[in-house]
């Protein structure tokens, strides 16, 4: 049974993750091999799993400890240390599957780099049913033309720091590429104040942040009497957990190179 490497192991995708390890309990897909959070986490030196049975791993700060050993490692860690975790990744010849999201420019240039040593699966949403949706958004695209507005809507919990999610990013991604136009160029994001009305070419951004929603996300074409919606609603989080879990199966012995979920489901 292959050994997994969890960077963000004490957050609520961390946590899910060993979540959904242990309802494979009967057929195992990996083991537990490496656990990692910050240096200044509350929880260092302590076994991974917050509560229910232990694991026998404690939680480390030092990434090449983590991974020692894996075949391969999810990252549900912040933004902000993810680059760290691919070069780590790198040097020791282990696959990584990037769930965080709200990366910069810089942390996509340093996974593209690792990407020439290892296989980089970059997963904004680990949903099975998210990446479905993104190609029924690409054909709406492309069905429906460039005369049906587009606004993209994403709903999470309080706690959530980047806006708009990266799922809301990667549906408009879909658009923009339907429509063969650069995303950034078309971009709009909120829509408060004044002003001029909405630019008939736009992809327009909103989000919310409210109690504990899990993730919700809405396409909508919207032209003169008609207006077609598609959404996805995640009602539990480990949902997000199995859909990496298989991903990171997937990964597995794959050629240095970046991967996304469309890639793992065929799609
Ligand atoms: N791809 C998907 O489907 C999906 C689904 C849900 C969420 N996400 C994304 O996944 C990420 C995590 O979400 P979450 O809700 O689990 O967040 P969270 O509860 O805030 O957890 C963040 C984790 O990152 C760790 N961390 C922070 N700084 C670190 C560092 N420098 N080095 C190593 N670990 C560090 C934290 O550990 P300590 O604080 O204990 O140090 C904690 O374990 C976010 O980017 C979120 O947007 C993606």
């Amino acid at each position: 049974m292959p050994a997994l490497a969890i960077f963000g192991i004490t957050g609520r995708m961390g946590q899910s993750l060993l979540q959904a390890l242990r309802e494979a309990r009967d057929s195992p897909a990996f083991h537990l091999s490496g656990a990692v959070a910050s240096g200044a986490s509350a929880r260092l030196g302590q076994d991974a799993a917050g509560e229910g049975e232990p694991t026998g791993v404690l939680i480390t700060a030092d990434s090449s400890v983590g991974i020692r050993g894996a075949a391969v490692a999810v990252d549900f860690s912040l933004a902000d240390c993810v680059a760290a975790h691919a070069n780590a990744c790198a040097a020791a010849g282990v696959p990584i599957l990037v769930g965080a999201t709200g990366m910069d420019a810089a942390a996509r240039g340093v996974l593209a780099a690792a990407a020439r040593k290892i296989p980089v699966l970059i997963a904004p949403n680990t949903c099975v049913g998210v990446s479905v949706i993104a190609k029924l958004v690409a054909l709406a695209a492309v069905g429906l033309g460039p005369s049906f507005d587009v606004e993209i809507f994403d709903a999470h919990h309080r706690l959530k720091r980047d806006s708009p999610s990266g799922t809301a990013l990667a549906l408009g991604e879909a658009v923009a590429k339907a429509r063969a136009v650069p995303l950034n160029e078309v971009a709009a994001y909120g829509r408060a104040g004044g002003g001029e009305p909405r630019s008939p070419d736009s992809i327009g951004f909103s989000s919310m942040r409210a109690g504990d929603i899990v993730g919700e996300h809405t396409v909508m074409f919207a032209a003169q009497g008609e207006r077609v919606e598609i959404t996805h609603r995640a009602t539990d989080r480990v949902t997000f957990a199995r859909g990496a879990l298989r991903a990171a199966e997937w990964l597995i012995g794959r050629p240095p190179g970046l991967y996304g979920m469309q890639d793992v489901l065929g799609l």
